[in-house]
């Protein structure tokens, strides 16, 4: 495991963990004698999304998609996909998996992105939510954490492309 003085433990494993489990409780009896589709949003949603999608008892189909970075356009929120679903959503339940909600842009684009495919219903699942740093309205289905404008790490969230592998979330440098 990578280990760092540097790197404190905001969240434990076994918190997020029964977290986990409680977000996944919902959707089973929100969509009980429904099915589902989970989209997880690349990179930092696949070890959320795959801890998720384990608790989950309705019938159930992962999709991935990834967007490009929108570094450097950020006043504009102008994302494009890398890599898109590949089944047509028309008619489905669609539950966006992300990680962090953070100013919203990225996830306000997907939501406008998939309300355009005439599916049965949209809902969002984030791990985490910088309340402070939206910069527009998103509404957070299902939110596991409300945090304080902090940079984390660990559990799928990186910084500088490292740190994905911790089990828990930290804060760098404290
Ligand atoms: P948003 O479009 O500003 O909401 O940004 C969402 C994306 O920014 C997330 O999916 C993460 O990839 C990244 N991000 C935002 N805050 C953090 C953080 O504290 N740690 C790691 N990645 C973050």
């Amino acid at each position: 495991m990578t280990t760092s003085a540097k790197i404190g433990v905001f969240l434990s494993e076994d918190k997020i963990q029964s977290r986990v489990k409680e977000l996944a409780a919902m959707i089973n009896r929100d969509y009980a004698g429904q099915e589902v589709v989970l989209v997880c949003v690349l990179n930092g949603s696949f070890i959320f999304c795959a801890d998720l999608v384990r608790h989950i008892n309705v019938p159930v189909q992962i999709e991935m998609v990834s967007l490009s970075s929108y570094e450097g356009t950020e006043s504009t929120g102008q994302v494009s996909f890398r890599l898109d679903v590949k089944q047509s959503l028309v008619g489905k339940n669609v539950i966006l998996v992300e990680d962090i909600v953070d100013t919203g842009l990225t996830i306000s684009f997907l939501l406008k992105h998939f309300k355009l495919k005439n599916v049965k219903s949209l809902k969002l699942c984030s791990l985490l939510l910088k309340r402070a740093r939206l910069k527009i309205e998103v509404p957070v289905d299902y939110l596991g954490f409300d945090i304080e404008d902090k940079f984390v790490i660990g559990y799928g969230l990186d910084y500088d492309g490292r740190y994905r592998e911790l089990p828990y979330i930290g804060v760098y440098g404290e």
